[in-house]
């Protein structure tokens, strides 16, 4: 069977440290969308490790790494991760596997987000430049060049192709840096690629759960940044969602059993886009400062704000979220009062739902106030320890989305998270 472990809010959420923590359980680990745009981080030996391309499961001894056919991949930045893991003694070239329908990011991808982002001014997405957009836009666009076209002795005719199609695009946007340095190393990157394990991703798969093992797929970014349902325009080019891991990794819906879904004990998004319960006063800053809120892959400031359960209901909802994971509780142990956002204002109409393209309306979140707990949580161990104005936020939060808090976490290491009963 398969459980899924994904975002429920704009990324960042906690996903690399909980898919290590439930690495365990599972025999594989499968990405199913995004690509280097995500920063997934976890703590191995002490050390803090980012993962952008690699499953989350790396460095559990004896486990299946799949990257599925829905994610969009860098070669170079897979390279460079591989080195950094080999590093550790992690030997990838037994535990990590790509699907051959993997569409690769190519140097003129890059170069097209940077020049397209550009060219927005202020109405910019705040891509993390990554190429992610014009990737997926080839995909769909029929263009895209796939791992599995490597093996092919046309490869380098159809990259040339592609490449003058690209070359149109970017002198439109009168792009005109140098990008011969990112192809020289593009390439050097696909003859590391080539060495890997490339499958049938879909057989692959099919054949582990056939054969009893337990998969684990690794959702990346969040629901929030869903291409279909997040706060489009401001979103990211894949299904972030559950759904995605049908189309991402060729898994059959009726597979699919727990989805665990991860939300901060608040809220965080970073790039631009609507963000109902932004703070944008001190307090924002002090949950910025206490939960190091930066970006794990392009090092921007994350905007803060307080917890948002409409949004986090609607996630649930399109998701089927099972059971939720709440983390980097202990980022609010300072703060005098707490707010919860529970439904929202638009046009001064009280709403529960998620209105269509927020940023056109007039919206105020309706917030309730809990006291803060202003205690030190991250040695607790044991649910039954955790203070009682915590307890009561939980509670609340597990009434109002109908799916339990079963992990709460309490600081980065990976021992720190609390079973709740
Ligand atoms: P991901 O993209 O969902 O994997 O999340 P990121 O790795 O981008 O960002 C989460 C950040 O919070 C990382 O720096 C983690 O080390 C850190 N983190 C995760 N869980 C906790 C927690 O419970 N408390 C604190 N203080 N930090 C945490
Ligand atoms: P993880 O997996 C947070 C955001 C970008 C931007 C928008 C589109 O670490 O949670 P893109 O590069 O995808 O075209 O950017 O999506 N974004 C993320 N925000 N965490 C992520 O990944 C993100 N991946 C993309 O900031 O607003
Ligand atoms: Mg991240």
């Amino acid at each position: 069977m398969v459980d899924v472990i994904l975002g429920l809010q704009w990324g960042d959420e906690g996903k690399g440290k909980i898919v290590d923590y439930f690495a365990p359980n599972y025999d594989v680990i499968a990405r199913f969308q995004g690509g280097p745009n995500a920063g997934h981080t976890l703590y191995y030996e002490g050390k803090k490790i980012v993962l952008h391309q690699i499953p989350s499961g790396i460095f559990r001894e004896n486990k299946i790494n799949l990257i599925g056919n829905g994610v969009v991949l860098d070669a170079v930045t897979l390279k460079r991760e591989c080195e950094s893991v080999a590093a550790f003694g992690v030997d990838y070239k037994k535990s990590l596997f790509i699907s051959e329908r993997t569409h690769l990011i190519l140097p003129t991808h890059r170069a097209i987000d940077r020049a397209s982002e550009a060219s927005t001014g202020i109405d910019k997405i705040g891509s993390t430049l990554k190429g992610i957009s014009p990737a997926y836009m080839d995909k769909t666009g029929r263009n895209g060049l796939r791992v599995g076209d490597l093996l092919d002795k046309n490869f380098v005719s159809k990259y040339i192709k592609l490449r003058l199609k690209h070359q149109k695009l970017l002198d439109n946007f009168a792009f005109n840096e140098d990008i011969s340095s990112w192809e020289e190393e593009f390439f050097e990157a696909l003859e590391f690629l080539k060495t890997l394990n490339i499958v049938n991703g879909e057989y692959f798969i099919n054949d582990a759960i056939q054969s009893g093992k337990k998969v684990l797929a690794e959702g990346a970014q969040g629901s929030m940044l869903d291409v279909d349902f997040g706060t489009f325009p401001y979103v990211t080019s894949s299904s972030t969602v559950t759904a995605g891991v049908g189309s991402g990794l060729g898994i059959a819906p009726h597979k699919i059993r727990e989805v665990i879904g991860i939300t901060k004990a608040y809220c965080t998004r970073v790039g631009s886009g609507p963000f109902p319960t932004e703070l944008l006063d001190e307090t924002g800053e002090q949950i910025r400062v206490s939960g190091n809120e930066f970006g794990s892959t392009t090092g921007r400031p994350r905007r803060c704000g307080w917890i948002d359960l409409v949004a986090l209901n609607f996630a649930c909802m399109i998701n089927g979220v099972t059971q939720l994971v709440m983390t980097k509780a202990d980022v609010l142990d300072n703060l005098e009062t707490l707010k919860v956002c529970e439904s929202y204002l638009v046009n001064d109409v009280e709403t529960k739902q998620v209105p269509f393209q927020m940023e056109r309306l007039k919206m105020e979140p309706v917030y309730k106030e809990f006291s803060g707990w202003k205690t030190n949580i991250t040695a607790i161990k044991s649910f039954s320890d955790i203070p009682g104005e915590m307890e009561i936020y939980i509670k609340y939060i597990n009434e109002v989305l109908g799916v339990p808090v079963k992990f709460i976490s309490n600081g980065p290491g990976t021992d720190q998270i609390i079973v709740a009963p």
